[in-house]
């Protein structure tokens, strides 16, 4: 038996992007074992052909048990908490859940001898950078409760792989938007606050209208820059990383994104052209949290993984959006 006969556990295999990737391993022929508590995500998301078990990231006893039973080598983590603004407002439950349930949880895995760790970090950790497109090796200054606690994270994940013989690969998401092209999953939050989501909400008359956070930042048209990147592109970033690492590559951290930057009034006349409907559009304060700009350089991923992206296109990405939220 190899290691890609093991079992994969995705931990938040019910959430947006855990879905997607486990879409995306099965449809490698990989065996998944999905363990989510439902806090946000939803049952209905684990897609069929992966086995499903309820329950809390922190609960050493039983990530233990599940590990050992379905003798899993590899691990992807993706529970957490996840909102950036959410954090500022709640920084103590940022921390128990990224900290605390994902610090259980590494140390489970870790004494359950886990050979292959995928983190899912964020492009948070690095706080307002000074330039772009940014590389994995700008300064890390988190400006939010959610970007310290992820980047905690990230460090007690390469601190542990520094010794033993765990590898790890952490991908930094930039805006993840979209859904699958097959409709079997996309965003569900009952209070939405990701752009191209309540957007699409504005634009499938599940909201009146929208409004952006800032038209006053040092951008050309005063809103925030961002480099959204499709949520099937990213799970197969994942596939790749995991593979990677189970043919005995080396640790390593990669940027998730297309290295190209649309703002936010960007956005919104995508939308509009997309789905065909003028939205209702007001000019709010800033967000405290946002950086101005945030683009990836994501050589690394190309270069090492051999990432291929197949859906830079921002109309693509949110006609699927539409599609999902029409459903
Ligand atoms: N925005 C609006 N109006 C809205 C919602 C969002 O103007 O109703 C703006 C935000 O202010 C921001 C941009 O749209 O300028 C994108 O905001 P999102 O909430 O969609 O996403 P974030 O940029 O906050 O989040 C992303 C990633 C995180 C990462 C974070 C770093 O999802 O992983 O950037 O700030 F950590």
């Amino acid at each position: 038996m190899t290691v890609t006969d093991t079992p994969v556990l995705v931990v938040g295999g019910a959430g947006y992007i855990g879905s997607h990737v486990t879409l995306e391993l099965i449809k490698g022929g990989r065996e998944v074992v999905v363990v989510d508590d439902l806090s946000t995500g939803r049952r209905d998301l684990v897609p069929a052909g992966a086995s499903f078990i309820q329950g809390d990231i922190g609960d050493s006893e039983l990530i233990r048990r599940v590990l050992a039973e379905r003798g899993c080598a590899s691990i992807m983590m993706f529970a957490g908490s996840i909102i950036v603004s959410e954090s500022f407002q709640m920084p103590l439950p940022y921390w128990r859940n990224n900290i605390g349930a994902g610090f259980a949880f590494l140390d489970a895995c870790v004494k359950a001898g886990v050979r292959h760790f995928v983190y899912s970090s964020t492009a948070a950790v690095y706080g307002a950078p000074d330039r772009l497109p940014i590389s994995e090796d700008a300064a890390l200054r988190p400006i939010s409760p959610y970007g310290r606690s992820k980047l905690a994270l990230e460090w007690a994940v390469a601190d542990a792989c520094s010794v033993g013989d765990m590898r790890f690969a952490a991908l930094r998401y930039f805006n993840v938007a979209g859904a699958d092209a097959q409709g079997r999953s996309g965003q569900v939050s009952p209070v939405a606050s990701h752009l191209i989501k309540i957007a699409v909400e504005a634009a499938t008359g599940k909201r009146p209208g929208l409004s952006i956070h800032g038209a006053d930042y040092p951008t050309p048209d005063g809103t925030c820059i961002r480099d959204y990147i499709h949520v099937s592109d990213l799970a197969e970033a994942h596939v790749l990383a995991l593979g990677h690492l189970e043919r005995g590559g080396e640790s390593l951290i990669a940027n998730c994104g297309y290295g190209r930057g649309f703002s936010v009034r960007d956005v919104l006349e995508a939308v509009q052209r997309v789905a065909g409907r003028e939205l209702a559009i007001a000019i709010g304060p800033r967000r405290r949290g946002d950086p101005p700009a945030l683009v990836a350089d994501s050589t690394l991923l190309t270069r090492v993984l051999g990432w291929t992206p197949k859906r830079n296109d921002l109309d693509l990405i949110i006609r699927s959006a539409l599609d999902w939220e029409a459903r």
